[in-house]
């Protein structure tokens, strides 16, 4: 799933959610990669990468770019479960370079699909330059879901509505299935009209709200300001709590199960394939190597039933330690699994 936080708006929290929500996702075990489509790059200092030093995303978008490299040769570890695509001051030529170019909406998609880049992660989270311009417009082209934070003050409508035309001439033109909430970000209960806000605010846009509000909570910035993101800053304080429930609230729309698995082999590296995955090799369907010669991963499917094969040091074979399997059309078996 990939999901763009977008606000034209500067300082509405969009950052703050971009790494926070990663970081959540990545705490409750989800494989997350979040790009830095913002060239003022706040996202990777937020998490403690200097984009100077390292390649960016205008190494893999720009035709004009000294050395262009792929997507995957561009993301930086922050920490585990969670990969960063560092963004760059350069972005911003980024436009006249394509003006010519009649795919240039599309840059960010089709670098995202050459590699099969969503294949290896279970969320993508985009987080979108203070405006409406053409790099906001690539992440919302490869999303699915939009997430805009809004401050709770008379100035947040201003603007809300030229963002959602955008949402709605892209749905017409492209047929894109793109659906959208609105977070309440940096919620202060102590003062009174802000109450009068989100009462409104949800009178207008009632199915579009995200049930969890952002409190505002000083932490964050700190965070931010060292570097890091709130769960390894400090997970208990208010903000992380905020973030923590808005990884529930969107893991609980995304309705997948857990799907616990364990083989015993001799090998060095176990993958697991199926039709869950078309039948492709992926590094986010590697069994990890516990002590001896036991192998555990979880992975989550939407519910269903699934047929699938271990990988074992390249020789493909069924899962013996599942009783359940069906004779493929090759003669041998696959194993089978039903997630409720
Ligand atoms: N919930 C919050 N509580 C307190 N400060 C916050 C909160 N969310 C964001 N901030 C602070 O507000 C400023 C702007 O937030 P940011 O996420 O960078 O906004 P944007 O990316 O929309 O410009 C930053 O200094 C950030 O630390
Ligand atoms: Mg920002």
């Amino acid at each position: 799933m990939i999901i763009s936080i977008t606000n034209q708006k500067g300082g509405t929290g969009k950052t703050t959610t971009a790494i926070n929500l990663s970081a959540a996702l990545a705490f409750k075990k989800r494989k997350v990669l979040l790009i830095d489509m913002d060239p003022q790059a706040h996202a990777c200092w937020g998490v403690g990468v200097r984009e100077g030093d390292c390649l960016s995303l205008y190494e893999v978008l720009s035709p004009q770019a000294e050395k262009r490299v792929s997507f995957k040769e561009i993301l930086k570890k922050v920490d585990d479960n969670f990969w960063i695509a560092p963004s760059s001051i350069l972005l911003s030529v980024l436009e006249q370079q394509l003006a010519d170019s009649k795919d240039k909406d599309l840059r960010l998609k089709m670098a995202l699909e050459k590699e099969r880049v969503e294949e290896d992660f279970d969320f993508i989270i985009i987080d979108c330059p203070p405006n409406l311009g053409f790099l906001t417009v690539n992440a919302l082209r490869a999303s699915s879901q939009i997430l805009i934070p809004l401050q709770p003050n008379i100035f947040a409508f201003k603007g809300l509505e030229y963002l959602l035309q955008l949402v709605d001439i892209i749905k017409e033109k492209t047929n894109q299935n793109l659906s959208w909430k609105i977070l309440i970000t940096c919620f202060d209960a102590r003062l009174k009209y802000t109450y009068k806000f989100i009462s409104q605010i949800k009178e207008t846009y009632p199915d579009n709200m995200c049930d969890t509000i952002i409190h505002v909570n000083v932490t964050l910035c700190k965070a931010q300001e060292e570097g890091k993101h709130i769960f390894s800053f400090d997970k208990y304080s208010r903000g992380a709590k905020d973030y923590f429930m808005l990884a529930e609230e969107i893991l609980s729309q995304d309705n997948k199960v857990a799907w616990n698995i364990e083989v015993e082999e001799e090998a060095d590296k176990i993958y697991v394939v199926g039709d869950f995955n078309s039948w492709r090799i992926s590094e986010q369907f590697m069994l990890n190597k516990l002590d001896g010669n036991k192998f555990r991963n979880t992975f989550y499917l939407s519910p269903g039933r699934y047929k699938y094969r271990l990988v074992v040091d390249g020789r493909w074979q069924e899962d013996k330690s599942n009783p359940l399997r069906v004779k493929n059309p090759f003669g041998e078996y696959d194993s089978v699994v039903e997630l409720k």
